[in-house]
């Protein structure tokens, strides 16, 4: 086959009105993508803060800046952020959920499509009118990209952050996953929510009030059915975010690889980027870490990924 490199980012928060250092340091993930020569990259969702105009626009100067404004060059997918946007103030943690209520997120979706339009031309999909999920045909590598934001629903996602794929998505899915077009590709799927329990990356997760309500309002609904069509149609590896830490994992013989930390990393300054590399002998997964101030860039350290293979195992469901 004809090897082929990825950089892997996620969870950008480009924000026009909060945290501006967030687009500096999304610049500098790119510009280091760039740095390496990459042939692609991926943005697996939460590009935005609030999936407002004004951060579209950033986000697509910055995107543009780094000349990835191109199907071939750039692929993305969507994120809960991208949909509800997010608590910024304290005023907002009362007035949040009623936000999410009346958010029109088909309308979003649309707004995302439209933002990022150049990077879904000359996608496989079910229609025009459908942005997920789609495959696109990168040589012999396959990039399949699904939409994980849940519906609002009051009980089981008051505040947009979990995850689900609903029935319609699945079976085109399915379609997707057992075309034809796609027998010989090596298949990655590229979506925002995790597959892994929050506990087991984030061990603050695991004991707290907070981080009960955490684990909560960041769940991915249907994941048995999701794991079970990826190992039976032999996905070769996904690619998420959501968590912010960048970490690889097996669930069911299938391989994930989470980027959520290649910029706003939860324990962290450094940017972590991950770095894929395709070709005959399989994939490899390398986690950058590159200090986010530019003076400090070129001494750039490049370790292994940060869970070491030994680590890796299967979660219990
Ligand atoms: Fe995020
Ligand atoms: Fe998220």
């Amino acid at each position: 086959m004809t090897p082929l490199t990825i950089a892997h980012l996620s969870d950008f928060h480009i924000s026009a009105e909060h945290r501006r250092n967030h687009i500096r340091r999304a610049r500098r993930a790119l510009e280091y993508a760039r740095s390496l020569g990459v042939d692609h990259v991926v943005v697996t969702g939460d590009i935005t803060a609030n999936g407002d105009p004004a951060d579209y626009r950033i986000a697509r100067s910055l995107f543009a800046s780094a000349g990835l404004l191109d199907a071939g060059r750039l692929t993305v997918t969507i994120g809960n952020h991208d949909v509800f946007g997010g608590v910024h103030t304290a005023e907002e943690v009362l007035t949040f959920p009623g936000h999410c209520r009346v958010t029109d997120d088909k309308a979003k979706v649309r707004e995302f499509g439209y933002a990022f339009r150049e990077t879904f031309e000359h996608t496989l999909r079910h229609s025009d009118k459908r942005l997920f999920p789609f495959a696109k045909l990168l040589g012999d590598v396959a990039l399949i990209g699904v939409n994980t934001v849940a519906a609002h629903s009051r009980f089981k996602n008051p505040i947009g952050s979990n995850g689900g794929v609903d029935d319609r998505s699945f079976e085109l899915l399915v379609e997707l996953l057992e075309s034809p077009l796609l027998l010989a590709k090596r298949k990655i799927v590229v979506l925002h929510h995790h597959f892994c329990r929050m506990r087991d990356v984030l061990p603050s997760a695991a004991h707290s009030v907070w981080g009960a309500i955490e684990r909560q309002t960041m769940k991915l609904h249907g994941k048995a059915r999701l794991l079970k069509l990826f190992s039976r149609t032999q996905v070769h590896m996904v690619l998420h975010g959501h968590i912010h830490v960048s970490n690889e994992y097996i669930r069911e013989g299938v391989r994930f690889v989470n980027a959520g930390g290649s910029v706003l990393h939860d324990r962290s300054d450094d940017l972590h980027i991950t770095i894929l590399r395709v070709d005959d002998a399989g994939c490899r997964a390398e986690i950058h870490r590159v200090p986010a101030h530019p003076l400090s860039l070129p001494q750039h350290a490049s370790l292994p990924a940060e869970v070491p293979q030994a680590a890796m195992q299967q979660f219990a469901a």
